[in-house]
């Protein structure tokens, strides 16, 4: 094992125990995206119920030259910077845009996980030989001290799929305020709000039909047995979901069908659970425009434009940093 390696493992198993060992118990939605995390959420994007993916992708493909000219001038080269890139499908199409444009530009995806990084970088560089790609391999919080170092160009940072909404309200504006503490004049934040709806309809994006997010859910506990030798038995845990449409947040969990203990290895520990007890896994925060407005100015920003899709469920907010 590289030290690398060693060091994930490590902050894997520092969070698992944090989190088995908190009441009530949780896990961090950022470890979901192992090889078959990241294969499974390719197909929950193409889920009938999952309307995020096809909404941003909609206002991509209709409103990249919008969205080009609302990015400015573009006389010297730029950085696009993506934070939690994914398998960056709906990017592509922005890439492709700029690139059409004449645009000249380095990409660097940002992701924890490296199974997607290495996906993406593939599929980029079949798509668009010749781009520059620098990927970074990490937390997004941790890197976003190093960003302002790393390069003295502008700096386009992309933070797409609504993955805001796995914060609360609280660490999104701090999490902004400290992105905005590394961003000049002239950058700016390109973010992806799932907007609130038909309370079902965002429900069912959670408890799909065909049962692929239990399946992404359930693979967490498979990459724990694996990576940390536990023993979960996937078929004594089911998924559940929830949305509440006072606090606009669905919530997904993992629930003990019965009684049990869980061994796991590398910490040397064993858990307890009991029958129903239920494993918080991931927050899936949705929003109004109020919020968003008010989010952006309490974290220093000023909002240059929304685009919104045919639908209104979805909107890509664009942010300037306000002068300190
Ligand atoms: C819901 S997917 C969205 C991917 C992409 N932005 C999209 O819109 O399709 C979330 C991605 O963010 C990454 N991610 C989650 N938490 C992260 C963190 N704290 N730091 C870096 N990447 C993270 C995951 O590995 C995953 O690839």
């Amino acid at each position: 094992m590289n030290n690398s390696t060693k060091s994930q493992t490590d902050s894997f198993a520092r969070d698992v125990l944090e989190g088995l060992s908190a009441s009530p118990k949780k896990l961090s939605s950022k470890y979901f995206y192992d090889d078959e995390g990241s294969r499974l959420f390719v197909e929950i994007m193409k889920l009938p119920e999952y309307y995020l993916s096809r909404s941003e992708l909609e206002i991509f493909r209709d409103r990249a030259a919008e969205i080009y000219a609302a990015f400015g001038e573009f006389d010297e080269p730029f950085d696009l910077l993506e934070l939690g890139a994914g398998d960056g499908s709906k990017t592509s199409l922005l890439v492709a845009h700029f690139l059409e444009e004449g645009s000249d530009f380095r990409y660097i995806p940002v992701d924890i996980s490296s199974e997607a990084l290495n996906y993406l970088e593939s599929k980029f560089d079949d798509e668009f030989p010749g781009l520059e790609i620098s990927s970074i391999k990490g937390d997004y919080f941790q890197t976003l001290e190093t960003l302002s170092a790393r390069s003295k160009r502008r700096k386009i940072v992309l933070f797409l799929g609504s993955n805001v909404g796995n914060f609360s309200d609280e660490q999104a504006v701090k999490f902004f305020r400290d992105l905005r503490g590394t961003l000049n004049e002239g950058d700016l934040l390109f973010i992806g709000f799932d907007l609130h709806k038909n309370p079902q309809t965002i429900l069912n994006a959670y408890n799909d039909a065909q049962g692929i997010t239990s399946r992404f859910n359930l693979n967490l506990l498979r990459r724990i047995n694996r990576e940390l030798g536990a023993n979960f038995n996937l078929d004594e845990f089911l998924h559940y979901a929830s949305y509440h449409p006072i606090e606009k947040t669905a919530r997904s969990f993992l629930i003990s069908q019965r009684e049990q203990t869980v061994d796991i290895e590398a910490l040397n520990k064993s858990f307890e659970f009991g029958q129903w007890e239920p494993i918080f896994m991931e927050i899936s925060q949705k929003y109004d425009l109020e919020t968003i407005q008010s989010m952006a100015s309490s974290s220093g920003y000023e909002i240059v434009g929304n685009f919104f899709d045919s639908h209104g469920f979805y909107v890509d907010s664009l942010w300037k940093p306000t002068p300190a």
